[in-house]
């Protein structure tokens, strides 16, 4: 039998849109059962996360999907369940051994987290096999944000996750990715309210940059704003 390959593609392409379309589908509470023995990340803001990666496929914005601090990819996968998997490529940065260590600037209690919050990079490709994202839409960088935050970098960015606890991270993921953040694309903060490094860098960055954006928040620790929304009426 004489097989057309563009047949295949489309085929494909076909399975992917559906998978795609059904797991868009997924309450909250389906996703966040789905992801949780993956992830350290409060229900409230994996809701939210899952709740803006709707709101993302739905207004049509362009753009990637960045997480920076993946761990076990629970937080990832929620978002992604939101777009509707395989829609977006997924780059995912972690040094799957732990956290860094901190600064002064991060506060009292954070040393004794050096070196705590282990990703598994299996248990990663484990949740992005279990929700169907397509292996080509999948780019994991593993090792010091230092050394991965290099090219091939993503070009439009639609959400910016950075859950990366301490002062440094945080600086450098902004440094290093807002300005590839489409307007209208969301970028979130995990630690904002929990870890005082994470706001410093954030207020450093703003100063530096000049923006002022319009925080949101859910529960006690994310914020998150919208690129370029200056009110809410
Ligand atoms: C709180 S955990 C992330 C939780 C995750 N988003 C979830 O769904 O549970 C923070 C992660 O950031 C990573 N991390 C922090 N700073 C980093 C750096 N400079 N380079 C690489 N990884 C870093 C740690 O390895 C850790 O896995």
């Amino acid at each position: 039998m004489k097989i057309d390959p563009a047949k295949i593609l489309r085929f494909a392409k076909h399975r992917v849109r559906t998978a795609a379309n059904e797991m868009r589908k997924t309450p909250l509470h389906g996703a966040i059962k789905i992801v949780r023995p993956y992830t350290m990340g409060e229900s409230n803001a994996l809701n939210n996360l899952h709740r803006l990666g709707r709101h993302i496929a739905q207004s049509g914005l362009p753009g990637d999907h960045v997480e920076c601090g993946t761990f076990h990819g629970g937080s990832a996968a929620a978002a992604a369940i939101g777009f509707g998997p395989g829609t977006r490529t997924m780059w995912l940065y972690d040094s799957f051994e732990g956290l860094p260590e901190p600064k002064a600037i991060d506060g009292p209690d954070a040393a004794q987290w050096t070196g705590g919050c282990v990703g598994a990079i299996e248990k990663l490709n484990d949740i992005l096999t279990k929700i169907n994202v397509p292996e080509n839409r999948i780019c994991i960088r593993k090792g010091w944000f230092q050394d991965t935050f290099v090219e091939p970098l993503p070009e439009k960015i639609a959400l910016l996750h950075i859950d990366a606890d301490w002062y440094d991270s945080v600086a450098l993921a902004l440094d290093t990715f807002y300005d590839r953040v489409v307007e209208g694309g969301v970028i979130v903060l995990d630690d904002f309210g929990y870890w005082e490094g994470c706001r410093e860098a954030f207020y450093d960055f703003c100063i530096k940059k000049k923006i002022k954006p319009l925080i949101e928040r859910c529960g006690v620790a994310q914020a998150w704003w919208i690129k370029g929304k200056d009110n809410n009426r």
